[in-house]
């Protein structure tokens, strides 16, 4: 996995934009999927990306988003759905069509169906290009709670307590906030042609440091991205203070230009 190492979630939020800016300009106009998440350790890269678009004409015409994960029971318009979420704080302020955007839909009346139609449709549209994660302080990335599988395709979890008060802020009480999600699954994220994953603050350091240097597990879900030759995981100085490998990653940044491209890829 590269790393790199922030002062801040201000800082973190401009290389995560830097690498998403990257591909879409890769791509320049023609197809490409983006996988989006939620929650707050990727809005300051959104909110990095509108600037950009705003300011240097930087262009998502001919992206597609696919959201990570979604409540049970709240449809699309509900002010807290993921979906709404993804909206507010970036796909309405850039050229991003509508209805190009694309969640797992809370309201489903079969909510298993409906996870399994989700993966077929990220199936069938190719695939995710590059996939943006924050990680939960249990280690989850997406919904994927200590205990899942580790190839696990999008499907029906149930929130563990901690994530469900981490998650209370964006609701007027804990009791609001819904128990059951649809995710994609571990596996399924695993399938994007690249990662890249933004986490910032003290609360997320074991779940860094387990992502990064711990052992492959369902206990810390994050982990599974080890087996993955093409992930960028963007932390800021609090969550990256229990990395033992922690100099070594600013060593390895400190010293690329020597020769170009080194671990570009981990
Ligand atoms: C939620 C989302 C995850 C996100 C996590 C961390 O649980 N399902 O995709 O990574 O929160 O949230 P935050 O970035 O707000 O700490």
């Amino acid at each position: 996995m590269e790393v790199l190492i922030r002062q801040d979630a201000e800082a973190v939020g401009h290389a995560v934009a830097d690498r998403i800016e990257a591909e879409v300009r890769r791509a320049n106009g023609a197809p490409l999927t983006l996988g989006l998440a939620t929650g707050s350790s990727p809005v300051t890269a959104y909110t990095e990306l509108i600037r950009r678009h705003r300011e240097e004409s930087l262009s998502f015409a001919g992206v597609t988003v696919f959201m990570l994960d979604e409540y049970v029971g709240l449809p699309a318009e509900h002010p807290q759905s993921y979906h709404r979420f993804i909206r507010e704080n970036f796909t309405d302020h850039v050229d991003i069509d509508d209805a190009r955007v694309f969640s797992p839909r809370g309201d489903a009346p079969d909510a298993a169906a409906e996870a399994r139609r989700y993966d077929e449709a990220i199936r069938e549209a190719g695939g995710v290009d590059l996939q943006v994660l924050g990680i939960g302080a249990t280690g989850h990335i997406g919904f994927n709670e200590p205990g899942s599988s580790l190839v696990s395709r999008t499907r029906v979890k149930t929130l563990v307590q901690k994530t469900v008060q981490d998650n209370a802020r964006f609701f007027d009480s804990a009791d609001e906030v819904p128990i059951h999600v649809l995710t994609q699954g571990v596996g399924t994220i695993l399938d994007a042609r690249a990662i890249v994953l933004a986490a910032s603050g003290e609360n997320k350091a074991e779940a860094i440091h387990q992502m990064v240097e711990g052992p492959i597990s369902a206990r810390w879900t994050g982990t599974a991205l080890q087996q993955h030759a093409n992930v960028l995981a963007v932390v800021d100085e609090a969550a990256a203070s229990k990395l033992e490998l922690a100099d070594y990653f600013r060593f390895v940044e400190a010293n690329r230009a020597d020769v170009p491209g080194a671990q570009a890829t981990a």
